[in-house]
């Protein structure tokens, strides 16, 4: 004889079953909890202090001034860009030969992958503007976390800054933006870059460090941009093929390179990038290309050994970082791409 259910037994039954899923699941996570021990090393979270100090990105410079190695992240990618300021005439060689705040006239900076707030900072304390009504500064990333970061260390770094020579807050823009297709850029961003040409900027750079070989489709539009528009010289860390690499490594390189999201003929030899530079608006005769290899993928490559050895102590991993640390050690040994510092000058106007 077949039952019926009423309504309410039904609903009864829902009831019970959930509940029993709930003690169910529960004692699972107990048992769980009871098998592991709470007390291992992952309080490490619980012990940073933020802000962080700084939160750098690029390959580094891994020599002192004296040729002495470099033991810290944040002190090589401070480096780097000393070196390129450096190699463009900004900086002395020492801080006595340094141009600094009181020749210098005003100074405006298109910034490139400016990355989490360190760069922005030191290029404005590096270039020691006379003023800061005589400092204009623009900067551009793709990444929105990056953006939102620097922006907060900037903000931190002005309300902290309590005399004359303070930061300004007015002589900083950054944006969200595709700094290799300047056609898509908004009015906002079109309009900030382009006032970065007022004639008040007699001396006026593009910054690019550790960025464009990202550039796709290529490095031109916004070179062409720099020279033309806005008459800036340009200073850059960058890396290039070795025009004497084997066809087996150029085309390993050139898979890393498709991997790295790169385009696939982002690494141009010295002689092609030249060439780009001039086709863009800049003077061959002024163009600068250094390889500064030497001091730069060993030592990267090294720290990030390091580095995972005394993380792995606190049961950290760096993750993709070995990775990276591998193909650095490998542009090491075969040479098939170079680690450069490029500065080019504007035909019309040399500073
Ligand atoms: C290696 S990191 C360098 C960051 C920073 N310069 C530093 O030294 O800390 C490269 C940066 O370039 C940015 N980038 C790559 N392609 C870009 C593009 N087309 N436009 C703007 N930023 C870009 C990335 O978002 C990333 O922040």
């Amino acid at each position: 004889m077949a039952g019926t259910v009423s309504g309410r037994d039904f609903a009864l039954g829902i009831v019970v079953g959930a509940v029993a899923a709930l003690v169910l699941g529960a004692a699972l996570f107990a048992a769980v909890l009871r098998t592991t021990d709470i007390y291992s090393l992952g309080h490490w979270k619980l012990n940073l202090r933020t802000p962080f100090n700084s939160m750098w990105m690029n390959l580094g410079y891994w020599k002192t001034s004296d040729g002495q190695p470099v033991q810290h992240f944040d002190e090589a990618c401070l480096g780097l860009l000393r070196e390129i300021l450096t190699t463009a005439g900004i900086l002395g060689r020492s801080s006595a030969d340094d141009c600094g705040a009181k020749s210098r006239g005003a100074v405006s900076v298109l910034d490139l992958g400016f990355g989490c707030g360190d760069q922005t900072l030191a290029l404005a304390r590096f270039i020691q503007p006379r003023s800061w009504q005589d400092f204009r500064y623009v900067g551009l990333t793709l990444n929105g976390s990056q953006l939102q970061t620097a922006s907060r260390t900037l903000y931190r770094e002005l309300a902290s800054a309590s005399d004359s020579q303070a930061l300004n807050q007015a002589s900083f823009k950054l944006f969200r933006a595709n700094a290799a297709k300047p056609t898509s850029w908004d009015a906002a961003i079109r309009d900030a870059v382009h006032a970065l040409a007022d004639e008040q900027f007699a001396e006026r750079w593009l910054v690019a460090l550790d960025c464009l070989y990202h550039f796709s489709p290529s490095r031109k539009p916004i070179f062409q941009l720099a020279a033309q528009k806005l008459d800036a010289n340009v200073m850059a860390f960058d890396l290039i093929l070795n025009e004497q690499a084997s066809w087996k490594d150029t085309l390993l390189v050139r898979i890393v390179g498709l991997m790295m999201s790169c385009p696939l003929h982002t690494f141009l030899t010295e002689d092609q990038y030249k060439d780009q530079l001039v086709e863009c608006g800049y003077d061959r005769d002024q163009i600068v290309i250094r390889d500064i290899s030497g001091s730069v993928f060993a030592g990267v490559a090294s720290y990030l050994q390091r580095q995972d050895e005394a993380l792995s102590q606190y049961g950290i991993s760096i993750g993709g970082f070995k990775l990276a640390g591998r193909l650095f050690d490998w542009f090491d040994r075969s040479k098939v791409v170079k680690a450069v510092i490029v500065v080019g000058r504007t035909k019309v106007k040399s500073l």
